[in-house]
């Protein structure tokens, strides 16, 4: 699919719904004892997966458009199924949901996905899980299709050796049926999303610093969840407002929780202008979910160097970073990063190579990339490698270039951001 260079992007829009929270919200309804009603629930490609995982695993799913009501089978009684689940692309229902299922006792489940999928990593969620009490296997070790039998779970102290919220998650699922209270420690502060969430489910949970505390329960207590906009998905309307000359856009109700706020803050500061209540960082936990309305305008750009301890915050748009650093004035470095190597696709190589091709002066690093600016990029051909990410950045790319971009794979957006490309076609007429 083509993207030409764009005049002006103007209008007023919603981003999709978040991922992340929609498929904690489908998770947990499916954990929970009692209905729960899902308002503003993603529907995209990987979203769906998670519904058709807890279909297949008890719950009743009932779909009104984007909301949704969950009937769900309690925390110890999800059905054994008879075919192996599929997660798609989801590498968040992966790494989410063996943590529950790690707590059914004496049942046995199976998860496998697309070809992505079986690159991504599971030995993260194997080994803690092990600890607690439950067998799990893996292709060779680490990949899936992977396989889990639940036990009776002890609850234990558990230090990541990175900093990812999926497996920070299922050991907090996995946590609520153990025997007691179990912390996980993480390197640095991720996405906390499964802790809000938890905390609004009536459950026991504390933050101390980098540690999480959760006590076991007996049951969940959801009655309703609203999803706010994703941050991730709205970056990239909002790296188009900023890159392309004459742009102002207003993006609706948009998730500004901290823990997913830092591409923002990397923007400004790059001196780019995207005006928005942000919410501060926060050491207590609250179960709420901040949003706000993002007004994005053209504006000139600086170079900046983002730090590994930055790097989980703004894990998912590190890839328009890099953009950003093209039409940025001077250097732009992204470090401690290297988890971006085993994402949708190898994140770092898909990147350098693909604006690399389009014009950029872009090197890879083990951890990251460096960016010189060039003055913007002129254009050419991009393939997104199956990565819905990847393929998003390629548009962007192309209605700020000077040639115009050819996306090789743009449907990989629909995993995501099914509506992108209408959005862009009407922000940019
Ligand atoms: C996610 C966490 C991040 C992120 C992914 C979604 C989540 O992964 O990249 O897109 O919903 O918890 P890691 O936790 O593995 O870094």
């Amino acid at each position: 699919m083509r993207f030409e260079p764009a005049r002006g992007l103007s209008g007023d829009l919603h981003a999709p719904a978040d991922k992340s929270i929609s498929h904690r919200a489908a998770l947990l309804g499916a954990m929970a004892s009692e209905p729960v009603r899902v308002v503003r629930y993603l529907r995209a490609a990987d979203t769906d997966s998670t519904l058709d995982a807890v279909r297949a695993l008890g719950a009743l799913v009932e779909v009104h458009d984007d909301e949704i009501v969950v009937r769900g089978c309690g925390l110890r009684e999800a059905h054994e199924p008879d075919a192996p689940i599929d997660v798609g692309n989801a590498g968040t229902l992966l790494r989410l949901l063996p943590g529950w299922l790690a707590a059914q006792e004496g049942r046995s489940f199976m998860l496998d996905g697309d070809d992505s999928i079986r690159r991504r990593p599971v030995d993260r969620v194997v080994e803690p899980l092990r600890q607690m009490g439950a067998e799990l296997q893996a292709t060779d070790g680490r990949f899936p299709p992977l396989s889990v039998r639940g036990g009776r779970l002890r609850a234990i102290s558990w230090e990541l050796d990175v900093a990812s919220a999926q497996v920070k998650s299922c050991i907090l699922l996995a946590a609520l049926a153990a025997d007691g209270a179990t912390t996980v420690g993480e390197p640095a502060r991720s996405r906390d999303h499964t802790e809000r969430m938890l905390l609004g489910a009536g459950v026991s949970i504390h933050r101390n610093g980098r540690h999480v505390t959760v006590v076991n329960a007996d049951e969940l207590l959801l009655d309703s969840i609203n999803v706010p906009g994703d941050p991730s998905s709205a970056a990239f309307l909002v790296a188009a407002g900023v890159l392309v000359p004459g742009s102002r856009l207003l993006i609706r109700d948009v998730g500004v929780n901290w823990t997913r706020s830092g591409f923002l803050r990397i923007l400004r500061r790059m001196q780019g202008i995207v005006l928005g209540d942000l919410e501060d960082e926060s050491g207590e936990l609250s179960p709420h979910e901040p949003v706000s309305d993002l007004d994005v305008a053209h504006g000139a750009l600086e170079g900046t160097i983002v730090e590994p301890e930055e790097v989980p915050l703004a894990i998912d748009e590190l890839p328009l970073v890099a953009l950003l650093g093209c039409f940025a004035e001077g250097e732009t470095v992204v470090r401690g990063a290297q988890e971006l190597r085993v994402k949708e696709s190898d994140r770092i190589a898909g990147v350098v190579d693909g604006l690399r091709g389009l014009g950029a002066e872009i090197e890879a690093t083990d951890d990251g990339f460096a960016v010189t600016g060039s003055g913007g990029l002129r254009g050419g051909s991009i393939d997104a490698r199956g990565d819905h990410r990847l393929a998003m950045v390629g548009a962007v790319a192309g209605l700020a270039s000077q040639e115009g971009v050819e996306v090789i794979g743009m449907d990989a957006a629909a995993v995501s951001y099914p509506r992108f490309v209408e959005d862009l076609a009407e922000l940019a007429s």
